[in-house]
């Protein structure tokens, strides 16, 4: 039976375990946007810990689209040697490496002008509607990121297209309210993230991995399992390679004619929850034959490897358990011995990052 030790062929790359560093800002980048020495250290030490699959934080496609002045940058050639290093130590320890491209649309933090699919906000800060030329513009700078990407030796993309970021506020109904042929029915909502896909497709050539992270499920009236494979569904046929599904939670109050929402991450999950977004990336693998990674509460041997050889998802991606022992995976493969640091779940280390400090983990002392 398969399981979490056995491979995946994605594309041309053979991944060699099932486990994927999913993306985490580590706010470890300099403020200009380059690769320093800690953020290779911290990557390196999960590639060596046995994941299969890397994919680098959320990276910025334009400094106008950041959300924390550490992020790193991918939107110019001066990145290409810091991101060249950490693509070849993660390589190194046999792990293949993707980075996750990014605009933070709605939600950007110390930008000129916010901007989103249309002016509906998803934090406190009023987003202005993009015109078709700056969608045009932005589409260009996904695919100039991820050929910057190839030249720096990734093999692959991740497009962030959930939590309500820019390409997400295109997706959903809830954020989208458009009547142009970037808004309204779902080919047209969609057409963003296909045209993104097409473009990279054409200057990094087809081998070049292409995946996209989704919302499983959002609050009524958002997308729901069935759109999102939907979505999926139409994104396989233009060339996505990788799909993972994440989610999204409604935590903080709905205002007299505003939703709010927050990240799923902000307030602490108990830790007996378990695979919280499971059940809506079972769905949408039932509808594709693309790859599709789970993420969510999969922080236990037992529920990790059962969503594979349950054949639920194909891969599963453990966030937080990650940053808490950086031998995760080689521990559950039985490959080292010592115990497993546990995550509590008690996001410590999302809290850190929230205030802009590197990320860290504050049950295990890890870089505090
Ligand atoms: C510190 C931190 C930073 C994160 N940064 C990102 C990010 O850059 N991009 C993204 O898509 N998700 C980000 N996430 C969400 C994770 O990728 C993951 O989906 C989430 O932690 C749930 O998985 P887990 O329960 O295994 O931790 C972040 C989460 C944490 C804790």
């Amino acid at each position: 039976m398969l399981g979490l030790e056995s491979l995946l062929q994605v594309g041309n790359v053979t991944l060699k375990n099932r486990i994927v560093m999913p993306p985490m800002v580590t706010d470890l980048a300099a403020e200009d946007g380059t690769v320093t020495s800690e953020l290779i250290s911290h990557y390196e030490k999960r590639a060596a810990g046995g994941v299969g699959l890397v994919i680098i934080e959320a990276s910025i496609i334009n400094p106008e689209g950041r959300i924390t002045p550490n992020q790193i940058g991918i939107y110019d050639g001066k990145f290409v040697r810091g991101l060249s290093q950490l693509s070849g130590v993660i390589r190194h320890h046999g792990a293949a490496v993707m980075v996750q491209l990014h605009h933070a649309g709605p939600k950007a933090v110390g930008v000129k002008s916010v901007v989103s699919a249309s002016s509906v906000p998803v934090i406190e800060t009023i987003p202005g509607e993009m015109s078709q030329a700056l969608i045009e513009k932005t589409i260009e700078e996904f695919v100039a990121g991820a050929f910057t990407a190839k030249k720096a030796g990734f093999q692959g993309v991740e497009l962030h297209g959930a939590h309500f970021y820019l390409l997400n506020s295109f997706l959903s109904p809830l954020t989208n309210k458009r009547n142009d042929s970037f808004g309204d029915a779902l080919e047209n909502r969609v057409r963003i993230v296909k045209d993104i896909i097409l473009g990279i497709k054409e200057y990094c050539g087809s081998e070049f991995l292409v995946g996209v992270r989704l919302n499983g499920e959002e609050p009524p009236g958002g997308l729901q399992p069935k759109d999102t494979a939907t979505i999926a569904v139409q994104l396989e046929k233009s060339g996505a390679d990788l799909f993972h599904i994440s989610g999204y939670n409604i935590r903080l109050a709905h205002g007299s004619s505003t939703v709010y929402l927050s990240d799923f991450t902000s307030s602490p999950q108990k830790i007996t929850d378990k695979a919280v977004f499971l059940g809506p990336a079972e769905i949408i693998k039932s509808k594709v034959k693309t790859p599709v990674i789970g993420v969510g509460k999969l922080g236990d041997y037992e529920t990790a490897n059962t969503a594979v050889s349950a054949n639920k998802v194909d891969l599963v991606a453990v966030g937080r358990p990650l940053i808490a022992d950086a031998s995760w995976a080689n521990k559950v493969l039985g490959k080292h011995d010592d115990p497993i640091h546990e995550c509590t779940y008690c996001n410590g280390c999302r809290r850190k990052r929230a205030n802009n400090k590197p990320v860290s983990c504050i049950v295990h002392k890890y870089r505090d």
